[in-house]
């Protein structure tokens, strides 16, 4: 039990018995409070796509859910390649942003440059590489690879499927207009491209965070190297929550697919075993009419920004995590490996980034509890826990009970190696 003083957007004091008077208290007793989440892995769409998510949208729905940092991935329309294209997202998030926000740039075969010139500046949290191809059209062919590993500099972050193994597998299927999403895209292209992953960052010593690990055959990959190469991993709530026996059509139809029991359960001891280091939702917010299209038509992805916290609040309730595991998971892990020094944590000198949340039971998740633009979840109908009772971005109150309270509150961007 302690206070927690802000001043300025900042921790100053966590301790009983603060030593002046406050201009404005909220009190929390019988409450936990926790550094918001940062959500490393969302996709957010620029203009021209009025009906997508915005930054708007898009972070009311991750403010509402406790997640009060949001690092956006490139490839969302225009993808985030250029420094131009950079500069314009990050005009676009700073008007409208109600988190803070990380940019990653886009690793192609024709923006080397621009890449090191982004990551040498520390404006973008990291390079994102596709191996295989998802939403976006493929930018990143082996010889790319290869180079990207070789020529920049900084965190990579990867959507290791191996586009080979994609493709042959996808020519099996063409004839099938509903086949299943989890054989089109194997598990064993996951593994594949890891492995090739592991090489890569073993011989270039570079740090590689592994995007939506989502199979036990790519936990057995990583468990072979542990403490040898500098990989960190990412998983994703609906890889934890679905599998092939609940999935819904192409409601859940993503990029690694949901994939069989037996992966999950391996996915949820691997979280429990500190196997796994971050969680981030991979928010990708198609529209109903999207996910209406046939199979083959249909865009993949899953919108999850705010429904994370509910989901672990779940398994908090349930036994299966405790609270501090999620606030590695969700705080401190992701501000650690991405280098933003102020964030992860409720201790003086830190950002008054939190979220504060009582235990209660579980209730079915409606649609009107969503923010997204989007309007619909895989976990609508589903009991889950509720959203924080109040989340602060900044030491400024922005949502309370799932409902944005004040909607002038602006983040700010995050940066690697940003000191407190
Ligand atoms: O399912 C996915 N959706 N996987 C990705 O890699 C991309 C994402 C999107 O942006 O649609
Ligand atoms: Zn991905
Ligand atoms: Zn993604």
């Amino acid at each position: 039990m302690a206070d927690v003083c802000v001043e300025d957007g900042r921790i100053v004091y966590v301790g009983p018995r603060p030593a002046g008077p406050a201009r404005r208290k909220a009190p929390a007793i019988g409450k936990f409070l926790v550094p918001g989440i940062i959500d490393t892995h969302v996709h957010f769409r620029s203009p021209g796509h009025p009906h997508k998510e915005d930054w708007e949208s898009g972070t009311r729905a991750a403010t509402s859910g406790g997640v009060t940092t949001v690092c956006d991935m490139p490839n969302t329309s225009p993808p985030t390649l250029t420094r131009a294209l950079w500069e314009e997202k990050r005009a676009l998030a700073a008007a409208a942003s109600r988190a803070n926000y990380g940019l990653w740039v886009g690793a192609a075969s024709n923006n080397f440059d621009e890449m090191n010139e982004l990551m040498d500046s520390r404006d973008a949290c990291g390079i994102k590489v596709f191996m295989g191809g998802s939403t976006g059209p493929l930018l990143v062919d082996d010889a790319t690879l290869a180079r990207v590993f070789a020529e920049t500099r900084g965190l990579l972050g990867v959507h290791a499927e191996d586009e080979a193994l994609l493709v042959g597998a996808r020519e099996r299927f063409a004839g099938n207009p509903t086949p299943d999403h989890n054989e089109v895209r194997p598990p064993a292209a996951a593994a594949a491209a890891l492995r090739r992953l592991v090489e890569l960052s073993r011989a270039h010593k570079r740090p590689v965070h592994v995007c939506h690990v989502s199979t036990s055959a790519e936990l057995a990959v990583l468990e072979d190297v542990r403490g040898i190469v500098p990989i960190t991993t990412e998983v994703s709530p609906h890889h934890l929550w679905l599998s092939t026996e609940t999935t819904q059509g192409n409601f859940t139809k993503c990029n690694p697919p949901i994939r069989d029991e037996i992966d999950r359960r391996a996915l949820w001891t691997a979280v429990r075993r500190n196997r796994i280091d971050t969680i981030g939702s991979d928010h990708a917010p198609h529209t109903r009419e999207e996910k209406l299209l046939p199979y083959w038509d249909a865009p993949s992805g899953i919108p999850g920004v705010e429904t994370t916290f509910p989901l672990l609040i779940s398994a908090i309730r349930q036994g299966r995590l405790s609270i501090e595991r999620m606030v590695q998971l969700c705080s401190e892990a992701p501000a650690q490996i991405f280098g933003f020094h102020r964030k992860g944590w409720v201790k003086a000198g830190y950002d008054a980034d939190f979220a504060l949340f009582t235990e209660v039971d579980l209730v079915k998740l409606t649609t009107s509890d969503l923010l997204t633009r989007v309007g619909w979840s895989p976990f609508v109908g589903q009991k889950i826990g509720l959203k924080p009772e109040q989340v602060y971005v900044g030491g400024r109150l922005v949502a309370q009970r799932g409902r944005i309270v004040d909607d002038d509150v602006r983040g700010t961007l995050v940066r690697p190696g940003d000191s407190r």
